[in-house]
């Protein structure tokens, strides 16, 4: 159930290049069904910014009722987020949206993992459910150069992670689909989240068994404002990103 909370700021720290790692605490955490959910939060107390701004959840932990957020600063409403300090509150709607599905694979599946840049963060709790219940995690994460790069250590614990970079300063060089070619990876179901460029690339490499996360502009993030809606790839309909995706079936939306 959708809840609105006053979460608690439990740490808010700088991990990477413009990337903020924070973590909340509240009882909206224990209505988090899927990996792939999202928050909307209201970054300010006042009316500037007006709407909620959308983060993935990245981790969770159900024992501490903590949720993690992983974002990078890009304009107005990231930037008063990255400035709340531990003890502050901030206003959180969710959990909003359809995360990733993980029923239905055989036992023992392999699974790749797709990631580009702030379309990273909700991986590594999919990554982790997905191991605790006995699959097998391969993950290949996508940065612009070595200073943006995060979560590589916390991944590679899960499973082989290969991080890949434009400039090849970490890792290799290229992009996502590069070292999905180069190693042949291959996998019984693929998961991705990242830049609409890279979920592209990916669908027509893969046009089957997998899943990609849109992280499109939202408004209201319930359903009522249509500012996230994307066409179906047969054009006779659409869907809402907050409350149909943000995960969608390969093939299912334009991306
Ligand atoms: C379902 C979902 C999950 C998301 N998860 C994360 C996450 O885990 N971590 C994270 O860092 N970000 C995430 N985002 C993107 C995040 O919501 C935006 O970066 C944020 O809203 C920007 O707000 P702002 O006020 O800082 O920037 P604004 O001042 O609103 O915009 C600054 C710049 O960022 C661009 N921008 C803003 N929002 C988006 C967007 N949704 N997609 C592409 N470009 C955008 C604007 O066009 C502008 O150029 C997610 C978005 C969605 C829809
Ligand atoms: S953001 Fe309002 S309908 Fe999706």
């Amino acid at each position: 159930m959708k809840k609105v909370e006053n979460m608690t700021v439990l740490s808010n720290e700088l991990i990477a290049r413009k990337i903020y790692k924070c973590v909340l605490s509240g009882q909206l955490v224990n209505e988090i069904t899927e990996p792939g959910q999202f928050v909307h939060v209201k970054v300010s107390g006042g009316t500037e910014p007006t709407l909620r701004r959308p983060i993935s959840i990245c981790e969770i932990d159900r024992a501490q009722e903590s949720l993690t957020m992983i974002y990078r600063v890009e304009g107005k409403g990231t930037k008063l987020l990255s400035e709340k300090r531990d003890g502050e509150t901030v206003d959180v709607l969710g959990p909003l949206g359809n995360g990733f599905p993980i029923e239905g694979l055989k036992p023992n599946a392999h699974c790749l993992l797709v990631g580009g840049g702030i379309g990273v963060p909700p991986l590594y709790e999919l990554a982790k459910q997905l191991v605790s219940k006995g699959h097998n995690v391969t993950t290949v994460i996508g940065f612009r150069s070595t200073d943006d790069v995060f979560l590589e250590k916390e991944f590679a614990i899960l499973g082989d992670t290969y991080v890949v970079t434009e400039d090849g300063t970490s890792g290799e060089q290229g992009f996502v689909t590069d070292i999905i070619k180069k190693y042949q990876l291959s996998c019984d179901r693929y998961y991705a989240c990242g830049p609409r460029m890279m979920l592209r690339a990916l669908e027509t490499m893969m046009p089957e068994n997998g899943y990609l996360s849109l992280e499109e502009r939202m408004g209201c993030g319930i359903g009522a404002c249509l500012a996230c809606v994307c066409d179906t790839q047969d054009k006779v309909s659409y869907r809402k990103v907050c409350t149909d995706g943000p995960v969608f079936p390969v093939g299912e939306v334009v991306v």
